[in-house]
């Protein structure tokens, strides 16, 4: 049984609005925001809140971060938007400030993560036929178990949830799945020469932040040039410094061959994401062959770098880093019976609940908000942690003391 709580006539109103005239394809909190700033959200009543969710990693440089508000505001009074049916001023700058950001040839410039994600696999193929010499419209793309990329047809044809896929078919032909971090299965599927990429998170988010074992991303990236397959990282949501380092597959040193990233690209503003690759794989695919209206617009790209800028200005990769390790050891510090596992690295994290309620890790999330944090479940039972990487480490010690005594509520 799901536990009620009061909520304001306020907060009744905008939930009965929502209802009526919203698809109700979404399950939120009952909180109803209506302003943020670093790390901490206000509902439309005033009452604070810490934010541990982050808008799903996309705002880890904190709520209306100063410098990327000014570098939004300010280009908005001057030029959004002008398709890519000619050039503007703001683009190349950008293309050559993310690519050497992150070390590549060239990106393409989209919108959100999904579209990113598609990106990259037509890019693959492309590439398959190309230059790995696959038979036309035989390319094979391995994903790997519980991923998740998005609600496109596409991505919802990897996905192993059926809430994700279940009464949406057909499905897109040429996926395949393997269960994550584990090499010998991969590599049984990459020895098919029909392969063109293996695309993975390098710590899976919305599965429960999932992370593979040590060497799992080197292997994954030894196999691929073993096998010529393309290594796909998606990190829409490890990257931008959320697992402290500025991409998740830093941790073990690799390079994808094409690398997917979104979310926090614009500091939780305007839906930016971006596909990075070396000329090999990008200059297959010429002019009218992919694109969007708003991918790459003015306004996305001054926004998109200010986002990049803060994150290395305020050196928040380290940052969250140290902040991570403070999280999980307050964590297990609370020796809850009602936690089962604390996981996950830098300022992305997960408990998951062990509770004779299978509703516990929702009813925990209702007391969290009751006492001003939110998070949200995920699969039932997992709860993701995941606040603004500007969070100090007093507010962490302040935050493990809120779930403490919300976690002892659960009786
Ligand atoms: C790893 C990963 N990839 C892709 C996406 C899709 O991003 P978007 O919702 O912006 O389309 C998400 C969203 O949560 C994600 O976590």
């Amino acid at each position: 049984m799901e536990t009620t709580i009061a909520l304001s006539e306020k907060t009744q109103y905008y939930l009965d609005l929502e209802d009526k005239y919203g698809a109700h394809n979404y399950h939120p909190i009952p909180v109803v925001l209506a302003k943020g700033q670093g790390v901490f959200l206000w509902d439309v009543d005033g009452k604070r809140y810490y934010d541990f969710l982050s808008g799903y990693s996309a705002v880890n440089q904190g709520h209306c971060h100063p410098k990327i508000i000014q570098a939004l505001v300010s280009q908005a009074e001057v030029l959004t938007l002008t398709s890519r049916a000619f050039y503007n001023n703001l683009l190349g700058e950008y293309e050559r400030y993310i690519t050497h950001y992150f070390g590549y040839d060239k990106v393409l410039p989209m919108n959100t993560g999904v579209e990113g994600g598609e990106t990259a696999i037509k890019l693959a193929r492309r590439w398959g036929y190309v230059k790995k010499g696959i038979p036309d419209n035989k390319a094979k793309i391995i994903f790997a178990e519980n991923n998740f990329w998005g609600r496109t047809m596409a991505a919802i044809s990897s996905s192993t949830d059926p809430s994700s896929y279940s009464k949406f078919g057909p499905y897109m032909p040429g996926f395949e799945l393997v269960p994550y971090n584990n090499l010998p299965a991969l590599e049984k599927a990459l020895q098919d020469p029909h392969v063109a990429a293996f695309m993975v998170e390098p710590i899976q988010g919305e599965a429960g932040v999932v992370v593979p074992d040590e060497g799992y991303l080197k292997g994954v990236r030894e196999l691929c040039s073993q096998y010529n397959v393309l290594f796909i990282a998606d990190e829409i949501q490890t990257g931008l410094a959320r697992t402290g380092k500025m991409l998740a597959c830093d941790h073990e040193n690799v390079r994808p061959d094409i690398l997917i990233l979104g979310k926090a690209l614009s500091g939780g503003t305007l839906p930016v994401s971006a596909v990075l690759a070396d000329d090999e794989v990008m200059m297959n695919i010429k002019p009218g062959e992919h694109g969007s209206t708003y991918g790459g617009n003015p306004l996305a790209c001054r926004v998109a770098m200010a986002a990049l800028e803060v994150l290395k200005e305020e050196k928040m990769a380290e940052h969250a880093e140290k902040m991570g390790q403070l999280l999980r050891d307050e964590l297990a510090g609370l020796n809850s019976p009602y936690i089962a596992t604390i996981r996950g690295r830098g300022l992305l994290n997960a408990i998951v609940i062990k509770h004779e309620n299978p509703e516990a890790a929702w009813d925990l999330c209702l007391k969290l908000k009751e006492e001003g944090l939110l998070a949200k479940p995920t699969h039932g039972d997992k709860i993701r942690f995941a606040p603004p990487l500007v969070i100090t480490a007093d507010q962490i010690k302040e935050c493990v003391a809120i779930i403490g005594k919300c976690l002892q509520s659960l009786g």
